[in-house]
């Protein structure tokens, strides 16, 4: 038997502009996905991951689609094996649980079948099972999930590597996260903002330019760890995402109410339409944001980004 962990992700900067080339900034979290792969005799699944409740209901069919798919990729039967799935990471959209969980499958299976894979190797085994989850899936989740830190993404042009670049990982930025607790389909939502795009050309172009310039900007300011302007140009991505349409009732509300408390920049991160907010807080600051979305009737949480990348651990 074989055990690696990986770790979920939140996107500081980017998500949906990512899908269309464009930078992004993620930043892995403290809670782990831990996965131990068996070699067997017939094929089972147990998952003992915490979720936001009707998580695991909602992607059964995807996950044994992204296996599939990671195994094939592996050139292994997924027929002899068992996986067993568990860990400290609360499942959500928004925080990456699928890549987590790619990344710490693919890690377990090299180390159980003794593949010999380096580390990006593993991360292109997780990309492939991310496809399972969504189509066609950036890549910035499972990479993160692979090389913890803060990552810089550049999704790759049709078939062209992507560029991952490692940021200064001791930018500890302190984040409070708050959970709609609705689960979102990325599929979905990552196609309308396609229909938006192929819609209104001009518009999107417009955004996304913008865009481009909010992320050139908080790449250095997480480098220099200028907390307020990082804080800014949150907002500034927040205010983007919802003019593409990606953001909801339940994520505007904690946004508000975070920004009230103090908070120095609030977005939500990753797909929208449900799933998570991030708050940037400071020591002074992060139980009253915290309380202020609880308040409103949502989980939050509290957590450190820039942890460790995928490890096998036994
Ligand atoms: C999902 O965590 C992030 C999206 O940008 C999709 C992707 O990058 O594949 C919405």
């Amino acid at each position: 038997m074989a055990k690696a962990s990986a770790p979920g992700k939140l996107i500081l900067f980017g998500e949906h502009f990512v899908v269309y080339g464009l930078p992004a900034i993620a930043a892995a979290v403290e809670g782990r996905t831990l996965a131990e792969v068996t070699k067997a005799d017939k094929y089972s699944l147990v998952d003992n991951r915490p979720e936001t409740p009707g998580y695991k209901k909602e992607k059964r069919g995807q996950q044994q689609e992204s296996i599939n798919l990671m195994f094939k990729a592996m050139r292994l039967e997924p027929s002899n094996v068992r996986i067993s799935l568990g860990g400290d990471l609360v499942l959500a959209s928004g925080v990456g649980a699928s890549g987590a969980s790619c990344a710490a499958i693919a890690a377990a299976a090299n180390a159980e079948f003794r593949l010999g894979l380096g580390r990006e190797r593993i991360n292109d085994v997780a990309y492939e099972g991310e496809k399972g989850y969504h189509g066609t899936p950036s890549g910035i989740d499972n990479s993160c999930s692979t090389y913890g830190g803060f990552i810089w993404f550049k999704k790759g042009a049709s078939g062209a590597k992507s560029e991952i670049g490692p940021m200064d990982s001791k930018a500890k930025l302190s984040i409070v996260v708050g959970n709609t607790g609705i689960t979102s389909n990325t599929t979905k939502v990552v196609g309308e903002v396609k229909q938006l795009k192929e819609g209104e050309p001009a518009r999107f172009q417009m955004t996304a330019d913008e865009y481009l310039s909010i992320s050139g900007e908080a790449k250095a300011a997480i480098d220099r760890k200028d907390l307020s302007k990082i804080g800014d140009l949150m907002n500034r991505n927040h205010a983007l995402l919802r003019d593409i349409g990606v953001s909801c009732k339940e994520l505007e509300e904690m946004v508000d109410a975070a920004l009230d408390a103090g908070a120095i920049g609030a977005k939500l991160t990753g797909t929208g339409r449900g799933g998570l907010m991030i708050a940037l807080v400071t020591e002074e600051t992060v139980e009253k944001v915290a309380s202020a979305i609880r308040k409103k009737g949502y989980k939050a949480e509290i957590t450190g980004i820039g942890a460790e990348g995928v490890k096998v651990i036994g």
